[in-house]
């Protein structure tokens, strides 16, 4: 029993990974699955796609490792946080699709509860903010549209979860209903102080609480996955949102360590201790880890829009046949052009939360072409994250800083855009050997849980390094692109007045 299996369901596909005794990946399998969109600014996942996703991935990765089932030793979960599915507790079955974290619909409900005074209250107990993103309000919408789920739900016949608790709850033949402190924490239901479901957010939002899941520590026991789902009986001992799930692959387990993972998004966490911080630059306080009853607490910045602006220069504009291609073209863009590009395609995240304004470009000439737009792309990333350290830095500074910023996902791969981001954060940028930092973390977690894998130092001394990219750029040329950025973003949030 010397492996460990690391699923992670993300937004669009979902992935198992196998990761050995010694903590290095040994075979995964990835799929992805539609995406519904009912109305503008809806998103939606089918159930059955996250549970057979699920399924297939794991069957996969264990059949290409070549292993009998029998040698896993534990199932570590990670997962696109905030999700939310309601199932009925008899039968399984969910009542509606999966309301997605990018789904807008509950704007009007969050509008309407910051109206009537909710939003202290609900960000001095969740660390959250008023925002359709996390699962509650969402969890009010499907009892509110759904016939008879308000009832049902007082009845106790129907469950709510995020993903990892519909896996678990699956993997278990509905044996456990449970979640993690880390997931349970970006649901705007559960009081991160306290460490318990909020009484009050939940009257607010006519939410029963009987249909919340069991929270539980991050390794920690989460019911064994049946013999007939995965070919042996597989005891499920690490369970972590997506984000978080990164943090601990990249061992950030101290006060002041940071990451930041370039997905299609952006997600930073700075891990603050046993200290949850509360932001004053609209930032969110969330649980990095919860390990033996205690919370790590982190503040975190999302951006929407990362690697999804050198998608849109691929598939929107054509003007680049891969991602790869836009290190080479922004190589080569003319100096003397400074094009700036606010990618606010679908509004803007932290610290602005502005989810009306959209994107716009600055600086055009007649000579700009792909390679400037891919400069200005690549760069909208790194000026992106400094606005996120800036306002961390102005919520929280920890004693002899020494500002590292861990990096993983996709767009850690584009050496230009790493120089950038560390030119402009002044910041070193490490880049670890192992990239998946996501699987890595839930299979630590299980693994670690399991006595097969270290502790929380030896796994800490086992992060490798790929490349630091280190500061080059003048002081002074620093402040002047910032500058300009910070105006063109003013700009573009003066469009949506
Ligand atoms: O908060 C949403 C986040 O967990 C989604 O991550 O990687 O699935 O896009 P990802």
């Amino acid at each position: 029993m010397t492996y460990v299996l690391a699923i992670d369901q993300g937004t669009t596909s979902t992935r198992a990974i196998l990761f050995d005794g010694q903590m290095q990946p040994v075979a995964s399998a990835q799929e992805e699955f539609a995406q519904h969109y009912p109305a503008s600014g809806w998103v939606e996942h089918e159930p059955d796609d996250l549970w057979q996703t699920m399924l297939r991935t794991a069957r996969t990765a264990i059949a290409r490792a070549g292993l009998r089932p029998a040698e896993i030793a534990a199932l570590g979960i990670t997962n696109q946080r905030e999700t939310t599915l309601v199932w009925d507790r008899a039968t399984g079955r969910p009542i509606h699709r999966a309301i997605v974290w990018q789904d807008r619909r509950t704007a009007d409900l969050c509008e309407a509860l910051k109206g009537r005074g909710f939003e202290d209250m609900v960000s001095a107990r969740t660390g959250l903010l008023l925002d359709p993103y996390f699962s509650g309000t969402k969890l009010a919408w499907l009892l509110d549209h759904v016939e008879g789920a308000r009832a049902r739900a007082r009845a106790g016949e129907l469950l709510f979860g995020t993903v990892d608790t519909w896996l678990i709850w699956n993997l278990t033949g509905g044996a456990v209903h449970a979640t993690d402190a880390t997931n349970a924490a970006r649901t705007l239901l559960y009081d991160i102080h306290e460490g318990r479901w909020s009484e009050p957010i939940c009257e607010m939002l006519g939410i029963p609480m009987a249909m919340l899941p069991t929270v539980r520590d991050s390794a920690g026991d989460f019911g064994v996955a049946r013999r007939d789902i995965l070919g042996a009986e597989i005891p499920i001992l690490g369970v972590a949102g997506d984000q978080q799930a990164a943090t601990i692959g990249q061992a950030c387990f101290l006060p002041g360590m940071l990451k930041s993972t370039y997905g299609t998004g952006c997600f930073a966490l700075l891990n603050t201790g046993a200290t949850p911080v509360r932001s004053r630059n609209r930032l969110l306080t969330t649980i990095a880890y919860q390990l033996d009853g205690r919370p790590c607490y982190a503040l975190e910045g999302s951006i929407f829009i990362a690697g999804a602006a050198v998608q849109w220069l691929r598939d929107g504009l054509g003007v680049l046949d891969s991602a790869a291609q836009s290190q080479p073209l922004a190589e080569r863009a003319d100096a003397q052009q400074e094009v700036v590009l606010v990618p606010a395609f679908t509004g803007l995240g932290a610290p602005y939360w502005q989810p009306q304004c959209r994107g716009a470009v600055f600086g055009l000439t007649r000579n700009t072409g792909p390679a400037e737009l891919a400069r200005a792309a690549l760069e909208s990333v790194g000026l992106q994250t400094r606005d996120l350290l800036e306002a961390m830095h102005a919520d929280w500074s920890p004693a002899g800083d020494d500002s590292v910023l861990r990096v993983d996902g996709g767009l850690s791969a584009n050496d230009w855009a790493m120089q950038f981001l560390s030119d402009i954060l002044a910041t070193r940028v490490d880049r670890p050997k192992i990239r998946e930092t996501t699987a890595l973390g839930a299979a630590w977690l299980a693994g670690m849980k399991a006595d097969l894998y270290p502790d929380m130092q030896g796994f800490a001394e086992r992060w490798a390094l790929d490349r630091a990219f280190e500061p080059e750029m003048a002081a002074q040329e620093r402040s002047r692109r910032y500058a300009g950025w910070k105006q063109a973003v003013q700009a573009t949030l003066a469009m949506a007045d």
